[in-house]
């Protein structure tokens, strides 16, 4: 009988030992990826659920160094959706049994905004007979906002931390954005009864091992419920793009991304994994291996066509010029490769948070 792999067994990792695996170069890593697969098998199953994700609008007051659509990038063509068209993207999702759905956007804290997707929340459960999930992405909200929206029908949400290293994450955003408001946000979506997801980005400029490392166990000690991470991809139009002479490869940003994901499926073992559209962006199949990583979660865009170039939060941005219904064509194929099963019509929810809630 085949030897099973003493990482099937692990609770735990120390630091040191996921430095030292991270660390490992990626074709001496099958022992890992092996178990994160076979972890994922018995605690979560071995079937993907699709998110469909809608960019609704790219307007957003923040202004991180990193990304694309920050406030102060003057070219970027700034749009938002009609209620008409967000609602019709819905219809689609439920229509071709995704499930849920994602309503990310810019940054965006005004009445106005919170009324809106309140507003929108009624109409998405009622036109799906209640049917379709609905996971929020759009930044940091007052608790009554929050509360607001989850009483309207919002059952997950999405806040990445960006990195858990708060001095980078000082040096990755103007003065004004704050590492702890971050994490006071992510503790009240908490106690709302939210899915709580967070994420970082992996390979950033000044980003260390160590700090990868770190960012896991934050993961771990914050017991949050999903996680989105993926590489960090330059955009030039961002002050960050001044610091690419010390960047990682992009090659070594990727696989530390898979070596990321398959090492949180092993300490994490019931969590939903989303194989971030950034693997995607680097490799035609980024995502699938994602998938063999140890992610259980693929969010589909399913924004209408005409949108999806202005939403680039990093540069090849892919699928920007399909239609949502050529996406999910070539998703079921590139799935069926990496001997996955898609979850199609379930929530897909995160087991992880029923036995949190149980605590
Ligand atoms: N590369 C990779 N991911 C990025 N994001 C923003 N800019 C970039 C970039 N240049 C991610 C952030 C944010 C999410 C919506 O997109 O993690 O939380
Ligand atoms: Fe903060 Fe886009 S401006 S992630």
């Amino acid at each position: 009988m085949e030897k099973k792999s003493h990482l099937l067994n692990i609770t735990d990792f120390t630091k040191a030992e996921i430095v030292e695996m991270l660390n490992a170069d990626i074709n001496s890593s099958s022992e890992l990826f092996a178990a994160a697969d076979e972890t994922k098998r018995l605690y979560v199953g071995s079937k993907v659920y699709f998110r469909g994700l809608v960019e609704f609008s790219n307007i957003c007051s923040k202004d991180c160094f990193y990304c694309g659509i920050r406030k102060s990038n003057s070219n970027v063509h700034r749009y938002n959706l009609t209620d008409e068209e967000i609602l019709e993207a819905a219809s689609f999702a439920y229509e071709n049994n995704y499930g849920s759905l994602v309503l990310q956007s810019g940054e965006l804290a005004s009445e106005q905004f919170a009324d809106r997707i309140e507003y929108l929340l009624c109409e998405i459960k009622a036109l799906s007979d209640n049917k379709l999930g609905v996971t929020l992405s759009l930044g940091e909200q007052t608790r009554d906002v929050y509360k607001r929206w989850f009483d309207a029908g919002a059952h997950r949400y999405l806040l990445r931390i960006e990195t858990s290293n708060q001095q980078l994450y000082k040096r990755l955003h103007p003065a004004s954005h704050s590492f702890e408001k971050r994490i006071d946000c992510l503790r009240i979506l908490q106690n709302i009864g939210y899915q709580t997801g967070t994420g970082v980005m992996i390979g950033l400029p000044y980003q260390t091992i160590e700090d990868l490392a770190d960012d896991l166990l934050f993961m771990q000690s914050f017991d949050i419920d999903m996680v989105g991470m993926g590489p960090y991809i330059e955009h030039e139009e961002t002050p960050l793009y001044a610091h690419n002479d010390i960047l990682w490869p992009i090659e070594k940003r990727f696989s530390m991304a898979l070596k990321m994901i398959a090492i949180l499926r092993i300490l994490m073992k019931d969590i939903n994994i989303a194989a971030a559209t950034a693997l995607q962006a680097i490799d035609p199949i980024g995502r699938e291996k994602g998938v063999k990583a140890g992610a259980n979660v693929i969010m589909p865009n399913i924004t209408p066509g005409m949108y999806r170039n202005d939403y680039s939060l990093y540069q090849n941005k892919p699928c920007t010029d399909e239609e949502p219904a050529q996406c999910r064509g070539c998703l079921d194929a590139r799935l069926s490769l990496a001997d996955s099963e898609i979850g199609y019509g379930e929530w897909g929810d995160s087991k992880h948070y029923f036995r949190r809630m149980k605590k």
